[in-house]
């Protein structure tokens, strides 16, 4: 069984440290893509305070098709420049949302997530898909979080293969 270390309580800069020191070892003589990205999802959501979806978007047949994820049922596809996860993956940048009802296009999964940062998985120079985070309050993101998530992406990008996913 692995335990989860919860990060509720500690300031943000520690919390990403833990939380990656975590992934790190999880990630540790497994290079399953699906696999890896499953687990970092499921760690995420139980270590990190206040989040109510943690998932990825796969890039399949041009379009972004729901992966591994925690939290309610989601959209299944996303079009390349739609909502928050399309506009990240074709700009190859990762969108902080502090306020979802604000951001317009914003693609409504569940109704209860009131925030959202959406980091791009760019690996070797393509775009495999999306690591989306749904916060459950407002202003649950800032540049800390994204800091922190974009190593989180980082690591399971760089420990993990990647030719499964169809190009
Ligand atoms: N809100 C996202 C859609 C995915 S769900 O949040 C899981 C978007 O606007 O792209």
């Amino acid at each position: 069984m692995h335990v989860v270390h919860d990060t509720r309580g500690l300031p943000k800069a520690e919390a990403y440290q833990l939380v990656l020191e975590q992934v790190s070892a999880l990630l540790e003589g497994e290079r399953d893509g699906l696999a890896n990205a499953s687990n970092t999802a499921a760690l995420l959501y139980e270590a990190l305070p206040d989040l109510n979806w943690v998932g990825f978007y796969f890039l399949r047949g041009g379009e972004l098709v729901v992966g591994p994820f925690q939290g309610k049922v989601a959209c299944v596809r996303i079009a390349m420049g739609k909502g928050v996860c399309g506009t990240a993956a074709v700009e190859r940048r990762t969108v902080i949302v502090p306020d979802v009802n604000e951001y317009p296009g914003h693609i409504v999964c569940d109704a209860a997530s009131q925030s959202e940062v959406v980091i791009p998985l760019v690996h070797q120079g393509r775009v495999l898909g999306v690591f989306d985070i749904d916060g459950s309050v407002r202003g649950r993101f800032d540049d800390v979080d994204a800091a922190g998530l974009e190593s989180v992406a980082a690591l399971l990008l760089e420990g993990s293969d990647w030719d499964w996913l169809p190009r």
